[in-house]
């Protein structure tokens, strides 16, 4: 009876504390259409009560399924899993647009590997206000475990991740057992922290996501994708930790982004089309890199790639394309422009001739082929003197490398920079410092 007449006021109060939350968050407004919420799931696993779903019906256009409701403690010590799992089948299963909350207020949720697939039968918008933070433990990605993965949204259409919140990969352990830190390590794969599989109309904007056990962030197979000030952070020694990985994508918008990892900033693979990447800040990292393509003999298709302005600090690599010897298909129309760059290694690199094997990689004739690439508004500074490097192909040479308006200096101004050039067809446009091919 107690029980009873308390779960009543949970469903009295819930449309409330939902307005709270949704109103004193500015991120999400931005997302959630409508003036208010109401909130579906006062019991799992039920259809909202009869108030709840006249709510619904009258003034309301949404429904919100808080972690807390479905169990979730969110003291960073609790596994909150199934909660979480729980919550986002309430979500995925609600006929009005749903908004999966994970409260914030200093709350911090654990969890282990949380795959999270659709279809769902309207939108869902996850506001992340709290913290999801990644089991330290790794016996939970044990051998015959997933060990790819840590949080996995998958086949959904139109999901929102927002909400100023973060997800921690608490990646420390791994980093410590990676086999490039520690020699005496097996090489083993570590979790990517946030996935998106199969994905359409996807968002995902405003969150930090931090010390990953590997990648942070990856996209696949997804199509219309809109990622915008994401802050991506983890030491610049930590192994492996790519900031955004896309693949098999197309038409993908990526702005106002921060990222600081110990890997590739951007990695732009096989199957990436129409991707437009605007204001991010990269370093220190590896840089902005299209590729590796080609490896082990396989096709790759890429197109219609655009990174417009681009601040690179301390990077690796500044502006990158490359493709192993023995590939096929196409790297084309692409533009790199507007990048400034502080003491940068490798700041424009076209490597037909990568190889990041154990044993060297053989002469092989065919390659992918790197067309239509302009690189366009580059200043900056260089640590090497590899200010430009087209290291092309033998057999398939690039072609139509346009270089226009560069300027880069070594760093402290005494050394002059150099430009190299093997197997490239390019033009000039504007001054370029260093002048193309001329070592
Ligand atoms: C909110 O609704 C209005 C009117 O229905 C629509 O024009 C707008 O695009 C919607 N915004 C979002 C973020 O869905
Ligand atoms: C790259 O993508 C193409 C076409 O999308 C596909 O045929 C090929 O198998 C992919 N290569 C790899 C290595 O996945
Ligand atoms: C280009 O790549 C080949 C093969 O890896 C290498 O031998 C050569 O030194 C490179 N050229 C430059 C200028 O780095």
């Amino acid at each position: 009876m107690a029980a009873a007449s308390r779960r009543l006021k949970l469903v009295l109060l819930a449309p409330l504390l939902a307005l709270l939350f949704l109103h004193s968050d500015t991120e999400a407004a931005n997302t959630i259409n409508g003036t208010s919420a109401t909130d579906g799931s006062s019991l799992p696993s039920s259809s909202p009560g009869p108030r709840a779903r006249l709510l619904a019906s009258s003034s309301r256009h949404q429904s919100v399924f808080s972690l807390d409701r479905y169990g979730a403690r969110g003291d960073g010590e609790h596994d909150d899993t199934q909660a979480l799992a729980r919550a986002w089948k309430a979500a995925c299963a609600s006929p009005l647009p749903a908004v999966m909350l994970v409260p914030g207020g200093g709350k911090r949720y654990l969890l282990k590997v949380a795959k999270l697939s659709g279809p769902c039968r309207s939108s869902v918008a996850v506001a992340v206000k709290g913290t999801l933070v990644a089991s330290p433990n790794r016996a939970d990605w044990s051998d015959g475990k997933d060990r790819r993965h840590w949080i996995v949204f998958r086949s959904v259409d139109r999901l929102t991740v927002s909400g100023g919140g973060a997800v921690d990969g608490n990646g420390e352990t791994w980093w410590k057992h990676s086999c490039k830190v520690n020699k005496a390590m097996p090489c083993k794969e570590a979790p990517t922290a946030l996935s998106f599989h199969y994905c359409t109309s996807l968002r995902v904007e405003g969150l930090k996501i931090v010390n990953s056990q590997q990648i942070h962030m990856s996209v696949e197979d997804c199509t219309g994708v809109q990622l915008a000030r994401l802050f991506i952070t983890a030491p610049g020694t930590s192994p492996n930790t790519d900031g955004i990985h896309i693949t098999r994508s197309k038409d993908v918008q990526v702005t106002d982004c921060k990222i600081k990892t110990g890997d590739d900033c951007m990695s732009i693979e096989n199957g990436t089309h129409n991707l437009h990447v605007s204001k991010v800040v990269c370093g220190p990292g590896h840089g902005i890199s299209i590729g590796s393509l080609g490896d082990d003999n396989s096709k790759a298709e890429v197109s219609g790639i655009a990174i417009d302005t681009v601040r690179l600090y301390g990077t690796t690599n500044g502006a990158r394309i490359k493709t192993y010897q023995g590939g096929s298909g196409y790297a084309k129309d692409i533009t790199f422009q507007n990048m400034i760059m502080y003491n940068v290694k490798y700041p424009i690199i076209i490597d037909q001739n990568y190889c990041d094997n154990a044993k060297p990689c053989k002469q092989q004739k065919s390659a992918v082929e790197v067309s239509n690439v302009v690189f366009k508004n580059i200043r900056g500074t260089t640590i090497t003197k590899n200010a430009i490097k087209l290291n092309c192909s033998k057999n398939v040479r690039c072609h139509g490398i346009t270089l226009q308006n560069i300027n880069l200096k070594m760093e402290g101004g005494k050394d002059k920079p150099e430009s190299t050039c093997q197997n490239a067809q390019w033009r000039k446009s504007g001054t370029v410092l260093p002048l193309p091919c001329t070592a």
